[in-house]
Order: C-alpha cells, then structure tokens, then sequence
C-alpha cells in the first residue's frame, strides 16, 4: 500500500466555478488564472479543464507559459508580470504569449525590440495602471503616453487592453474598490480600447468592475475571497480535498503529553490518532492545538505538533478510530477558508504551498 497523503482536485468544480465566473460577467470574457501551478492544483492537467471554455489562460511568468505550451495547450497565454528580458517578447510573439507592462521599463523594452511586423503575428499587449495598489502599474500620463507609444509599432496588436488591480476587493464595506474603479474610469477617459478590473473578489462582489476581460484566480479553485459569506461565493464548489488516513492509534493518561515539545497534554484519559500527513505535505507546522481534521464523518481536534510526515488528533469524543479510516485535513467538510483562518494566513497560501510531494489525484476529468 502508498502513503495514504494526496491531494484530490476536483475538476468538475473547476469547470462548475469558471462557468459561475462566466455567468456573473456576461459581456465580459474570463481569462482562466492558473499561475504559481495553477494555485497548486496542477497548472497543466488545470489549464486543459479551462481551454475549451476560457478564451485566454494567465500566468505570472513565461516560464509558466512555456510548460502550458509543451504539455499542448494552444489557447493565448497573458502573462501577469508580463517580460523580465528582451528576448522574452520574440519569444511572446511567436508563441502568442500576450504581455501585461506594468512600468515604463517594460514599455520601453517593447518598443526597443523592433520585431519585424512582417514576421508573424502580432504582440498583444496590456498596461496595468496604478488605481492604488501601489505596488505595480502606470501614473495616469504614463498609461496615455505609453498607450501612444504602443499604438505607434507597427507590430503590436491594435487592441491595447488597459488593466488595474484591487487592493481590497475582498473588503465589502470598505469605499476603497469604488474610489480605484472611479480613478480608472478617469485614467481611460478618451481611450476607446477594452479594459480589465476585476479578480475573483471583483467578479463576485463589484459588477461595476466587469470590464472586458475579468482574471479570476482564487475562485476557480473554490475558495471564497471574502471572510464572511457572500451570495455569489456561497455557489463556488471546493476544488483540494487534502486527504490521508489515520497510521496508529493509542490511549494516553491525563497529564501526558503528546508530540514534539510535548506542546498538547491530556487532560484526561485520551485516544490520540496519528495521521499520515505533516508539513512535507504542505499541512503547515504552525496549525495549532484545536484546529479541526474530519475523520469518520466527524470532527475532531488538532494535538501536538504537526511534524513533517504525521500529526495527532484526539479523537477521545468521536466514537471507535481505527488504522485505515480515512482523514480530511480541508475539502468539502473542512473548509479551506476555516483551516487557513486557524494558521492565521488566506487560502491562496495554502493551495499555493502545496509541495511536489503530495501526489494530486485528478477526478472528473470530462
Ligand atoms: C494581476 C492579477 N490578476 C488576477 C489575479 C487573480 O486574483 P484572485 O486569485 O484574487 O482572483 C491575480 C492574483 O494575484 C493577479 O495578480
């Protein structure tokens, strides 16, 4: 028998979930976000769920892009972070890897490359303005000098998309999204090209933001964006179930203790079930005491330190455990969002921590 630890994604709910992306943004196109292996899903075996429906796939890096484009995927690929070198944008333009600038150098560097327009087709191209993130994007003159300065090369695409990107989306009663989509209806003012706003959290929760092309991420993978509940999150279907079983089971007495550190001590007579996972399987080392695991249809409780292959659950108050009973870390009864709260990070962390390690066991493949 294998180690039991694997991750079950689910790609039913995939599809289920850009379909939901696509029916809340009808007049846009929904690019399928699969960078940083697809959230950790998988980017490949991801991104062919996500062809024959998504119009264009994102990545952060051509990197990313090259591997889609090995394994066959032939949809155009955006990549986020757009260029880090100049020989990156023949590569772009002969692969249809279309490139986001997010500063004057990447711009100069698309206008330096002098592609010969009569070799292939054209470079399509986005700029990402600064609305308030501050941390990647154009000024509002950069955005109308360089939208100038692309439209000039003969070899770039006539539609310049025009993008920006939420700081607190995610935040539902907090003015900030409205103040970002107001400045950028400011900064495209006169500019007669397609335009890109929202993330899963805008697609979700600000339809004055569905632009033209929306680049949900999160949400393809099941995982709300907002902490509370919100009535088109609540149709998102989780994606990662991270499974294993328990390995051996035992009786301590009250006042031992359990684990490295001896960090969880009985405070009575106490069944303590070892599971096949640990923090090698991206189950972080941080989770604390009390965090819950599923196991027999029921919750129990995080006891002891995680370790790198194992971690113990007092399972004294859920009835008889045995060795093989299968174990839930997070998926359909756990949800991703709970477990992350209980480590103090998001759920993107999480998925995206995943190690090569923990084998990913594809189901509802068509
Ligand atoms: C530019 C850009 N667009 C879209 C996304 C997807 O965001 P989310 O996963 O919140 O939907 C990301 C993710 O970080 C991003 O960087």
């Amino acid at each position: 028998m294998s180690r039991p630890a694997k991750a079950i994604v689910d790609l039913a709910a995939v599809r289920h979930n850009y379909q939901l992306a696509q029916k809340l943004t009808p007049n846009a196109q929904a690019l399928g976000v699969v960078k940083a292996n697809a959230y950790g899903h998988g980017s490949v075996a991801v991104a062919k769920t996500l062809e024959p429906l998504a119009p264009v796939l994102a990545v952060a890096c051509i990197e990313e892009a090259v591997e889609l484009r090995q394994a066959g995927i032939v949809k155009p690929i955006l990549l986020l972070e757009g260029a880090f070198e100049a020989e990156e944008i023949i590569t772009a333009r002969d692969q249809n890897f279309w490139l986001m600038a997010s500063g004057i150098e990447q711009v100069e560097m698309i206008a330096k490359a002098n592609l010969d327009e009569t070799q292939g087709s054209a470079l399509t191209v986005w700029l990402k303005a600064d609305t308030g993130m501050h941390r990647l994007g154009l000024t509002g003159e950069q955005v109308k000098e360089s939208y100038a300065k692309l439209k000039a090369l003969p070899y770039v695409a006539d539609d310049i998309v025009i993008a920006t990107h939420f700081a607190a989306a995610d935040e539902l009663d907090s003015d900030f999204t409205s103040q970002q989509i107001d400045c950028f209806a400011s900064l495209t003012e006169g500019l007669n090209t397609p335009v890109s706003l929202a993330n899963s959290a805008g697609i979700l929760a600000w339809p004055q933001a569905h632009g033209n092309y929306t680049r949900p991420g999160i949400m393809l993978y099941g995982s709300s964006p907002f902490p509370e509940p919100q009535v088109n999150a609540d149709q998102l279907k989780p994606v990662m179930t991270l499974e294993s079983e328990v390995i051996a089971v035992r009786t301590i007495e009250a006042g031992e203790t359990v684990g490295y550190g001896r960090s969880w001590t009985a405070q009575r007579r106490s069944t303590i079930a070892t599971v096949a996972i640990g923090y090698g399987d991206g189950y972080p080392r941080q989770m604390p005491n009390g965090t819950p695991v599923f196991i027999n249809g029921q919750r129990a409780e995080l006891a002891g330190r995680v370790s790198m292959d194992m971690i113990t659950v007092d399972v004294t108050d859920i009835g008889t455990v045995n060795v093989g009973d299968n174990v839930e870390l997070w998926g359909h009864n756990i949800p991703l969002n709970e477990v992350a709260s209980c480590v103090g990070t998001i759920s993107y962390e999480l998925v995206t921590r995943m190690p090569l390690r923990t084998p990913r066991l594809y189901i509802n493949e068509t």
